[in-house]
């Protein structure tokens, strides 16, 4: 959209500043209502503007029903087009194993002609939205299904739809590409590049074959560290995000742990398992290597980080053992993984992003998959409010009736002895460090360390890996110019670290950090 000439602008900005002290007999008198112009506004403006007329509450994206097309057709009252209607009709205009879809929305009777509504459309597989501002038929376009199961799931609960407020547009547009990041082809994975290249500054060269090490396990000990980055499909997409707004240039990580027999397992939490959940398991390497290199369709690049050989003398092999076979098959830790990375109320959100915005994707995913992560959620905003049971919208009510805001809440530290409904919590970082901190290496301030408030990157920031390149092993970055600090093992791009092995531990650390790209700088006592 071209930008408003500045006179137009101010005169839109006046009548919307004024619209808060007397919102109703003003509208009346004008031939539009005040609020309607918020989407002509630039989203620096909108988005605060909205944020001042509406309660947050009132901010949440509304679940209006779910399209399908076997019930006939959906109806609501929208914010602006007071008779809308919706339903779906698959296709297989590609010719693919599974089709596609269409989506129609009429909308009508508008209650001013300045009016629009935005919607958010979502399946468990994507997220996706348009906005109408003229009374017609409209038709949103599912060119393929991601696969047989996005084929299944909208033929029996339809396509969600959510209506939003009408000054989100602007923050919808800027966060345009972010929604193919989720696509499980050489497009999404392209996107995902792209967006890291914009937004971080990651270069993403590509390295000599071979893409994968020929390891010998013998080199590696317990306690070396797996980071990991996926770039294509879901979890592509969710790490490209969780990398983005928290600075780490990784987006999973898991341990390699040797039992006394000397045989090698992975800890990790956030396996995918034979239902398709995503838990905490402690499984033999082989395995574990056979399914990064043959069966995880995220295209994942790996580094192998060993631990420093002083780290390694401390490492209490017993007391790590115990903890991680304590955890062992307990879900994913959703709970603490939004509050590793929000610390300070302003400082981590990158633009577009706020803590309302973050309350609209909770909505969004409580709906869509309400077994799952964002009950979980709720869960831990409970846990910080002292509260039991309130879902997102009544946490925030009880929020604001306190004088606080979401935004304060969520910068609330998680704590590690919290026991959740599903047990403790571990997300795959904070199960790694938590079995570093059972093996002692976090001695002697290790009680006033709260793993859960570090980020990837603050775990692999640590001093606590390899700083002699001579002592690495010898198929280390195997064929690759570049001298790493690290072993990369698996990947086509060559994959980088910045910070890797500079920080040591200190108390607190971690639970006052801000993270904005692109340069995520952080005070040396955060
Ligand atoms: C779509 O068409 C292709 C090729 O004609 C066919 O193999 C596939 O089964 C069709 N898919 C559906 C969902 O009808
Ligand atoms: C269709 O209607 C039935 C009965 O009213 C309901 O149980 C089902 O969830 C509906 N399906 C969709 C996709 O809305
Ligand atoms: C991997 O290395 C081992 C020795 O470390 C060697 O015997 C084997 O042939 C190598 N495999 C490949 C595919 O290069
Ligand atoms: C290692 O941990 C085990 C179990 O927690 C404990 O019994 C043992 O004393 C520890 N060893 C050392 C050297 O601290
Ligand atoms: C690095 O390791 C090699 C081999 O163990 C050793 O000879 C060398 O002194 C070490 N360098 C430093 C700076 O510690
Ligand atoms: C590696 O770290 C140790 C202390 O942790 C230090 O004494 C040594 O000089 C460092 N070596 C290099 C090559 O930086």
């Amino acid at each position: 959209m071209a930008s408003p000439p500045p006179f137009l602008l101010l005169l839109l900005l006046l009548l919307a500043l004024f619209s808060p002290l007397n919102p109703r007999s003003r509208a009346a008198k004008l031939p539009f209502h005040p609020e309607d112009i918020l989407p002509l506004l630039p989203r620096q403006l909108s988005w605060p503007l909205l944020n001042a007329l509406r309660r947050p509450v009132d901010l949440l994206p509304t679940f209006v029903g779910a399209a399908s097309a076997s019930n006939g057709s959906l109806e609501w009252k929208g914010a602006c087009f007071y008779e809308s209607t919706a339903w779906m009709e698959f296709h297989n205009k590609t010719g693919s194993e599974f089709g596609g879809g269409t989506l129609h929305i009429k909308v009508s009777k508008a209650h001013s002609w300045t009016c629009m509504d935005i919607y958010v459309f979502a399946t468990p597989y994507r997220v996706t939205w348009d906005y109408y501002f003229l009374s017609r038929e409209h038709t949103f376009e599912f060119k393929e299904w991601e696969g047989k199961a996005e084929f299944e799931y909208v033929k029996s609960r339809g396509v969600s739809i959510f209506l939003m407020q009408a000054g989100m547009l602007g923050t919808l547009q800027a966060l345009w590409d972010v929604f193919p990041l989720f696509s499980n082809n050489w497009w999404g994975e392209k996107s995902n590049i792209g967006f890291l290249k914009k937004h971080m500054g990651a270069t993403f060269e590509q390295r000599p074959q071979p893409w994968v090490t020929n390891i010998s396990i013998d080199d590696i000990h317990t306690g070396d560290f797996l980071a990991i980055s996926k770039i294509r499909g879901r979890w592509g997409g969710f790490e490209t995000l969780e990398k983005w707004v928290s600075g780490a240039y990784a987006g999973h990580t898991a341990v390699c742990l040797k039992d006394s027999e000397g045989k090698l397992w992975v800890g990790e939490s956030g396996h995918d398992n034979e239902q398709g959940e995503d838990i905490i398991a402690v499984l033999p390497w082989d395995e574990w290597w056979e399914f990064e290199l043959n069966k995880d369709d995220s295209n994942p690049h790996i580094a192998l980080l060993p631990l420093h050989p002083d780290m390694r003398a401390k490492f209490n092999e017993t007391a790590a053992w115990e903890y991680a076979l304590s955890m062992n098959g307990k879900p994913y830790g959703y709970h603490n993984m939004l509050f590793s990375w929000i610390d300070t109320i302003d400082a981590n959100y990158p633009p577009p992003l706020d803590a309302h915005v973050v309350a609209s994707v909770m909505t969004v995913w409580n709906q869509i998959q309400p077994a799952y992560a964002a009950n979980i959620l709720n869960e831990a905003l409970n846990k910080r409010l002292g509260t039991e049971g309130l879902d997102l919208p009544e946490l925030l009510v009880e929020t604001e009736t306190r004088g606080s805001s979401f935004a304060e809440l969520l910068t609330i530290p998680e704590q590690d002895d919290w026991v959740y409904s599903d047990g403790k919590s571990a997300s795959c970082v904070a199960f790694v460090l938590e079995i570093y901190k059972a093996a002692g290496l976090f001695d002697p301030i290790s009680s006033s360390i709260q793993v859960t408030e570090f980020t990837i990157k603050d775990a692999y920031s640590l001093r606590f890996f390899e700083n002699n390149s001579s002592r690495l092993p010898e198929w280390c970055n195997d064929g690759d110019g570049v001298e790493l600090p690290f072993c990369q093992i698996r990947g086509r791009y060559r994959m980088e670290l910045p910070g890797y092995n500079t920080v040591d531990p200190y108390p607190h650390m971690n639970e006052m950090c801000p993270s904005l790209p692109p340069k995520y700088s952080r005070p040396s006592d955060c």
